[in-house]
């Protein structure tokens, strides 16, 4: 049995904590054939926040600067769940130390970033991964295998969106997430990269889009110490920072494969508070996806006889490996967590392995590119190629 000793960067954040549960959890479910994973250091910059780790991860070195982790040579893995603008140089940092890294979404600000990052991972010869855990919940495995085998025929359409309404309220307070600075590409690399995760895992490669980027809430406040959703209560005295980057974001795409795609996603999306859904149209049947009911596909065959044909429900269930390894019986619901106990446990089995998976960096490059080509896109205001 292979033990990896992993830092976790942003260890105090909702990702830092997540990961962290996750490395500790998921022998419980996969066991320990395929590697055991140790947090050995919880890397936290707010030294407030940073109080309660050391009960998190017993005998973990609790540290602020990500430097040290990187030259600790007891790391194996590198976790980062940084904010974004930190991913590229801290990535960077790690592969170039020999460490294997993971790294929460988007990978990097720019596909050139991502592309360098993927580069040096190939030449170092570690492991990488990049969070998009959404689709690693097993009813997308379902709705891949029913893609692959030629059920639905040739993919004509793909249809998804992804909406929050973390800002939908005008005062929700300003955070990293609306600075360009810290989140150069906002909504696009935040919540249009999952949507982008599960184009290239259902679909494949995006080949051209057109993108319309929006701001709705152009002044936020700036209001320490509030949780998501909670409501501000304003004293009149608040500093008001502009929203540097996209709050949502239409598009229009074309796949490599002929398919079209129909996508958009914002985090102001007055009571909406997560939604997530695909529709996939083929030339022999469709599939369709909601959150709202996170373990179920709906299918739709031309083959069933005229009179009968509707979409059917499949709740995934233990019939599904992954599935199985969790509950016994189907519509128990897999939700967030255990997506990314399910990403973990495939990080550590793919280092001890040494066996890339999906989605590494390479992929994490590709999603890139499309976050590009939404930013130039909506910028120049015309169709952009993706190369
Ligand atoms: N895969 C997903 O579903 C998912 C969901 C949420 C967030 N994310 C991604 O995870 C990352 C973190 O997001 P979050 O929501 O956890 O953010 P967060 O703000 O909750 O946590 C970030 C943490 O990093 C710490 N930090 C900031 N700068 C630091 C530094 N230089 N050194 C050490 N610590 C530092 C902060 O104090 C904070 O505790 C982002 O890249 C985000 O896009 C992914």
């Amino acid at each position: 049995m292979t033990e990896i000793k992993v830092a976790v960067l942003g260890a105090s954040g909702w990702m830092g904590k997540v990961h962290t549960m996750a490395y500790q959890t998921f022998p419980h479910f996969f066991g320990c054939e395929g590697g055991t994973a140790r947090v050995t250091a919880l890397v936290e910059a707010n030294k407030d926040a940073a109080k309660d780790l050391a009960f998190r991860a017993p005998g973990a070195k609790i540290l602020q600067d990500w430097n040290a982790a990187i030259a600790d040579p007891e790391t194996d893995l590198i976790d980062i769940c940084l904010p974004d603008s930190l991913h590229y140089e801290v990535a960077k940092a790690a592969l170039l130390a020999g460490k294997h890294v993971y790294c929460e979404k988007p990978l990097a600000d720019t596909a050139v970033e991502a592309q360098e990052l993927a580069n040096i991972a190939r030449e170092k010869g570690v492991i990488t991964r990049v969070g998009h855990a959404f689709p690693r919940n097993p009813v997308h495995d379902l709705a891949k295998e029913i893609i692959t085998s030629g059920e639905i025929g040739e993919i004509q359409l793909f249809k998804a969106c992804q909406h929050i309404d973390m800002y939908g309220d005008p005062l929700a307070p300003f955070m990293w997430r609306a600075d360009g600075q810290l989140a150069p590409t906002g909504i696009v690399g935040d919540t249009g990269s999952h949507v982008f995760s599960f184009m290239e895992f259902l679909v494949g490669k995006v080949s051209s889009l057109i993108a319309d980027n929006f701001i709705v809430t152009p002044k936020r406040p700036v209001v320490h110490g509030l949780a998501y959703g909670e409501q501000t209560v304003l004293t009149g005295t608040e500093e008001w920072r502009d929203v540097t980057n996209p709050d949502g974001t239409n598009i229009l795409c074309r796949f490599e494969n002929g398919a079209r795609g129909i996508v958009d996603f914002s985090r102001v999306a007055t009571g909406r508070k997560f939604v997530q859904t695909y529709e996939v149209y083929g030339t022999k049947g469709s599939l369709r996806y909601t959150y709202d009911e996170v373990n179920r596909l709906r299918f739709y065959t031309n083959d069933d006889r005229t009179g009968r044909r509707g979409f059917r429900e499949i709740d995934v269930g233990p019939e599904n490996e992954t599935f199985r390894k969790f509950l016994p019986l189907p519509n128990f619901a897999l939700g967030y967590n255990e997506s990314k106990i399910i990403e973990i446990a495939e990080v550590i089995r793919s280092i001890v392995a040494n066996r890339p998976m999906w989605p590494n960096f390479e992929t994490g490059h590709h999603i890139c590119q499309i976050v590009d080509a939404c930013m130039d896109s909506s910028r120049l205001r015309q169709w952009v190629d993706i190369n």
